[in-house]
Order: C-alpha cells, then structure tokens, then sequence
C-alpha cells in the first residue's frame, strides 16, 4: 500500500494546543490532525482546577506577573511571561465566544473565579471540577465541523520528516521538516504526512513516572522525536508533581483538585494536626513545589502512606455542586464521602515544565516545525508552573503561531519526493515479551531515583539502569515492525534518559528541582538547561 497525505498544516496532538492552533490555521490552510487514540483523550480532558487569567477589577498584570515568576524560581523568560498574562484574558474571551460556560456566580454575571496555590487574586476561571473536559468538547466539536480540518484517530507520529530522508532529491535542504511518518494504528501501517508546517502538539511525559495523574498518551513522544530530529530541548529536569492525588493504591491516580485548597481545603497527617505550619507560611496555598515537598518530608518522617486533605467544614451540598466530579470519585472508588471524612492523598508526577524551544510564535530550532502546549517550553513556567497557569499557555502560544503562520505566505510544495517507511523488519512476540517490561521498570526508577527529592547517587543509578534499558529497546526497535506500544516505550525511555542527565546537570535546588546534596539555589544555574 502506498500513500501519503499532504496538508498545509499538521498538527499532532489534539488537545488544547493542537485544536486551537488547527481551528485558527484553518481560516487559511487546509489541516490534517493526527492523534493517538479518540480525539478527546488528553491531559486537556482531564483538566479540573480551571484557566487562571486576569479577569478581576480587583486584580492586575503585575500581581499575576509576579506569582508567576516567584513559582517558577528565577527562571521564567520575562517576556514570555508578559505575553502569556497580558493576552491570557483575550484567549479566554474567544473560549467564552465559542461556547465554554464558565461558572458564574449567584447573580449569573460575574464569573466565580477560583484561588489556588502561589496566585494571590482570585483568578481561575472553570467550569465546575471539569474544567478540561468542558474546553475540549467545545474545541472538539468545532474542529470536527470545520471544512477545512481533518481528523485522523488512532493514528502515532512516530518521527519527523527532516531532510534526512529527503536528502537525494534537495540537495540544499538544511534543518527543515516535512511533516512526520505516522503510525495508522489500526491498520499497522505507516504513512508519510507531508505538510508545510508541522505543529507539534504531543503534551507532556509525566507517564515515565509510576504515580501520575496523566493518563496512557502522556509518553513524551514530541519531545523524543524533536530529540532525534536534532532540535533544541530545554529544562527536562523540571516535572512538577502534584501535591493531592488520591491515595488509592493498585489503581490509576486520580486528582484531587488544588482548588479544594483554594476553596479552603485544609492538609493534615495521620494524627489530624495541620502541619504545613512547619513547612511554609503559605501553609496550603504555598506553590506546588513546596507543598509537593512538604507532604513527602511529612510523610517519610511519620513512616504514613498518606496525609490527608480535609474538606469535611463544609456542607454535603456545597461540595457536591462546586467539586461534583470528585465527590463522586472518592464515593465510587474508595467508599469515602468527603463531606464526612478528610480525603487520603499522596503526591503524583503532573506536568512537563520543560519541552522543546521555542520563540514567543512557536517557532522551534528547525525550519517549519512549532511546537505548543505542554510540549512546548516557551519560557514561562521556570522551574515550577504556576497553577491553572497550562491551559492559559496552549491557549496564547497556540494563537501566536497560528498568527505567525497567517504572515507567511503559503507557497506551493517543494519538488521533493517523500520515501515510504521502511517497514521491513520482524515483530517477534517472545522478544517483545520480555522487552515490554522497560515501561514498568522505567515508571519505578523514575519514581524511586528522580523525584520529588533528588540526590546525585540516585540520579547516577537511575543513569546507569537507564542505560541499560535504552540499549536493549533501541535494538528491538532497529530490527522489529513498529507499533504503537513500542513506539510508546521507545519514546518514554529516550525522554526518561532526557530527564536524568538534564538533572545530572543542575547542581543546585531549584523549585522542582531538589537535591539533597545542593540544597541551595546557585546563581551560576540560572539558566535552562538546554540538550
Ligand atoms: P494534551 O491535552 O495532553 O494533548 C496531547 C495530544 O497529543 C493528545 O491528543 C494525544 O493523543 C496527542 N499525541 C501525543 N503523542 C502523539 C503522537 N505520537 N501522535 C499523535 N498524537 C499524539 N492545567 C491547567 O492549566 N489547569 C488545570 O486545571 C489543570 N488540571 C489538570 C488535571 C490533570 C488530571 C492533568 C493531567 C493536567 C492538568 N493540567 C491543568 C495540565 C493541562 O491539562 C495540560 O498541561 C494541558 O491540557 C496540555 O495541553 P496540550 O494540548 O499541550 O496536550
Ligand atoms: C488542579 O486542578 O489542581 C490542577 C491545576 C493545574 O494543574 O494547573
């Protein structure tokens, strides 16, 4: 079977990022969207806290600007994050415009902004504790409508098209992409996407932790493949972990939002005592990173399991109808009405700091590819992401580009030939057997050595054992027929190992970023960490 599709655009990934890019580039270009499993499933969907924006008489840019650059510790690009506030509220208006039904409060006209950790307003625009859900139907449905867009499910980019595979037939091609090879997976098979901007819009890698609130896609892959297509990748070391999510072992995490903090959800250990006291005068609402940290020292010096998140002051109905979706989980999953007893949480590997360079328009290292969403660092979360600070991200950087985009002129094709995939190669069953077992060795070296608390012994191991595992699936991959799972194990490991040696590198403590044995921040690691 030969085939190749072509489009002016391609956008991988179809969450926040990726549909808000493809809806803006469809007014001009036609787009093909390529996603791995249904098109809603993301870490958009799942999003529950809410989109922080400037949106109060009481608030301003600067108060905003500023809890953005105390979380991310000295780290933020300033002017990434001045255009990441400033045209947040905007961004936000067209959501409204397109259907997103925002809380309102009692009066059905102010909008019932939220408060979580690190912001000092109440800023957090959602819609009830279904935040992402809510924007990724709307965003979902309008994409699905547009003429000019296509949407291909079950379908894996597996690598970006680079002059590398095109190299016979333009000789003076250099450090440009053609779109990405991309993995049908129902029929296992591989076809080209050639495209003349290449928009990647993958999301994050919190997957290579054991505990995540991610869900199954989360696998680095952009990251990975901007990785072997040479292009500049920086701060990996910095992956958030949430503070609360549900302690509930053997199952999928499940999170527990930071806006029952912000609604005044209190934390308490084993013996019920309120101990973020000790910790941080914050106490609840300190940034992620130092609640995250507090809860793990709590938890290690108690010898528990868990500590505890206590919404039980507030009445049955109030929770029910402003956090509906995690009263019903806790019920359903672990029997526990949280109306009458404190929730049992634990921390979980949450957010990608880091990603793949780009400019303020999206624009990466190599010619023609963007970058956008949580796969993108655009500067502005430092070394430790703001709360409800993500989706505002996809939403302006998605924008941006597409703006970019709309200033170049859209000229013809190259005179390229594009060649098939090589698929020659053996899917051996008994080899992948033993090979699929990387993922859950990855997931616990991971959670065990690089963590919430790091030390250079710990990163060292978890370097050693990685290498090992990188061997052994990069071999499998050079003689096997692709498929999804190895592509997924294969791209975990590559950002796993991207994510060890960026911290081996940071000799310091630096939000996200704990080392025992540097506990201090350094002024000579203020700047990314750039591979
Ligand atoms: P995603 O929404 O993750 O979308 C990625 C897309 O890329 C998916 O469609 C996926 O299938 C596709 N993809 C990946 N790899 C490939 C490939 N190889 N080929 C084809 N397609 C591919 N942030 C906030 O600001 N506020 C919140 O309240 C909030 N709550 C959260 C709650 C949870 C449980 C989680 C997990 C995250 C939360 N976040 C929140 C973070 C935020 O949801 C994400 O950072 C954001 O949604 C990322 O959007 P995105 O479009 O970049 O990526
Ligand atoms: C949450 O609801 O706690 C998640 C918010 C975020 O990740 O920004």
């Amino acid at each position: 079977m030969e085939n190749i599709y072509t489009s002016d655009f391609l956008v991988i990934g179809s969450g926040i990022a990726g549909l808000t890019y493809a809806l803006k580039v469809a007014d001009f270009g036609t787009v093909n969207i390529v996603t791995k499993t249904d098109g809603s499933e993301s870490n958009t969907k799942y999003a529950q806290g809410g989109i922080a924006a400037v949106w109060d008489k009481e608030d301003n840019f600067e108060k905003h600007i500023k809890d953005t650059h105390v979380a991310g510790a000295g780290l933020c690009h300033e002017d990434a994050v001045e255009v990441l506030i400033k045209e947040g509220a905007e961004r936000i208006a067209e959501l409204i415009e397109l259907g997103v039904n925002f809380d309102k409060k009692a009066n059905n006209k102010d909008y019932d902004l939220a408060r979580e950790g690190g912001h000092s307003e109440h800023r957090i625009l959602h819609v009830r504790d279904l935040t992402g859900a809510a924007v990724q139907n709307v965003l979902l449905e309008k994409a699905k409508k547009h003429p000019n867009i296509s949407i291909f499910e079950d379908h894996y980019a597996l690598d970006l098209i680079t002059e590398h595979q095109v190299l016979n037939n333009l000789q003076s091609a250099f450090n440009i992409c053609f779109g990405a090879y991309v993995l049908n997976a129902k029929e296992e098979h591989v076809f080209p996407f050639q495209a003349k901007f290449t928009m990647l819009a993958t999301g994050g890698a919190s997957r290579a932790f054991l505990h995540s609130t991610n869900p199954k896609i989360a696998t680095g892959d952009g990251v990975a493949m901007a990785n072997r297509a040479g292009v500049r990748i920086a701060n990996m070391e910095f992956i958030q972990f949430h503070p609360t999510a549900l302690y509930n072992p053997g199952s999928e995490s499940f999170l527990i939002s930071e806006a029952l903090r912000g609604h005044g959800g209190l934390l308490r250990n084993g013996d019920g005592e309120r101990f973020m006291k000790k910790y941080d005068e914050r106490l609840e609402l300190a940034p992620r990173d130092v609640v995250a940290r507090s809860i793990d020292s709590e938890m290690k010096e108690r010898r528990e399991e868990c500590v505890y998140l206590d919404m039980t002051h507030f009445p049955k109905e109030e929770l029910q109808t402003r956090f509906p979706h995690i009263y019903k989980n806790c019920l359903e999953n672990i029997n526990l009405d949280i109306s009458e007893k404190p929730i049992p949480v634990v921390p979980a590997a949450h957010y990608s700091c880091g990603g793949v360079m780009t400019s303020l328009s999206g624009q990466t290292s190599m010619q023609n590819l963007y970058a956008c969403g949580e796969v993108a660092h655009t500067g502005v979360h430092g070394a430790n992401r703001l709360a409800s600070n993500s989706l505002l991200e996809g939403l302006v950087f998605a924008h941006r580009a597409a703006e970019k985009a709309k200033r170049k002129q859209l000229r013809p094709f190259r005179d390229i030939v594009i060649p098939q995939w090589d698929e020659s190669g053996v899917y051996s069953q008994y080899e992948w057997y033993l090979i699929k077992h990387n993922f859950g060795e990855i997931r616990n070296i991971m959670w065990n050595y690089v963590g919430i608390v790091r030390s250079k012994e710990q990163l060292h191991r978890a370097a050693r054992r990685m290498s090992v595992i990188y061997e052994e699936v990069e071999s499998y991959y050079s003689k096997s027929k692709i498929t999804k799972d190895l592509l997924e194990l294969r791209n975990l490991t590559t950002v796993a190992y991207m994510i060890i040696k960026s911290a081996l590198r940071r000799n310091e403590s630096r939000g996200l970023h704990y080392m025992i044995d540097h506990p201090e921040k350094k002024e000579q690691f203020l700047k990314d960490t750039i591979i």
